[in-house]
């Protein structure tokens, strides 16, 4: 994993490393052989599954639907579309969707090009009130609507970017 993986919004999510446990894990580790990996499997005794949420998902073409979308609907929101360079559309397309990506399991292209993600600080220049929290979600969720991503795989990348949107406010309302 990058180094991503150390940032305030830590990805948990990469490769085997599902959250996905085999519950024959603690029958067998008892019984003094190692403990497997974390491993979601396709059937009792079929392949490990270890393909990321990323891969799963449709990889790039997926990122790349979902961020346009969002941000279709973003550049004529009158609260947030200000804060945005307007000059550079296409930019922050490309890092949101980089930092998504790699945050679910596909390529580091996110910090090879921008670093550390620093999500917190590199917010601070925009005043986030919980009325632009709100607004981003809704686009964002929106967003994820037209995607249409199974169920579970849309349940995490929802709480996911709800979570980390909550840590980003840095301004209280009516400021
Ligand atoms: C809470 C509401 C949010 C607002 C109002 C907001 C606003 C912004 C703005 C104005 C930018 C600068 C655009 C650019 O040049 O890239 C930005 C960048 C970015 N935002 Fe947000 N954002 C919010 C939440 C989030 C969340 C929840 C995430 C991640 C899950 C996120 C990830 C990013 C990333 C990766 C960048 C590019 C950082 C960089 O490399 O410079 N944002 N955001």
């Amino acid at each position: 994993m990058s180094d991503a993986s150390a940032s305030n919004t830590a990805a948990p999510n990469a490769g085997a490393n599902s959250g996905i446990a085999n519950s024959a894990g603690a029958a067998s580790a008892a019984a003094g052989t190692p403990k497997p990996r974390l491993t979601l499997r396709s059937g009792p005794t079929g392949d490990a599954v270890t393909e990321t949420v990323w891969s799963q998902v449709g990889g790039t073409p997926t990122f790349e639907a979902l961020v346009r979308n969002f941000y279709e609907r973003v550049r004529v929101d009158p609260l947030l579309a200000p804060m945005y360079p307007d000059a550079d559309w296409e930019g922050a397309i490309w890092r949101l969707r980089s930092f998504l990506e790699q945050y679910w399991g596909g390529p580091a292209e996110y910090s090879a090009q921008r670093g550390h993600p620093r999500l917190r600080m590199r917010h601070q220049p925009f005043p986030i009130t919980p009325a632009a929290r709100d607004r981003w979600l809704t686009h964002m969720y929106a967003a994820l609507d037209s995607v249409e991503l199974p169920p579970m795989h849309d349940a995490a990348i929802r709480d996911y970017v709800t979570r980390a949107a909550h840590a980003l406010v840095n301004t209280p309302e009516g400021e």
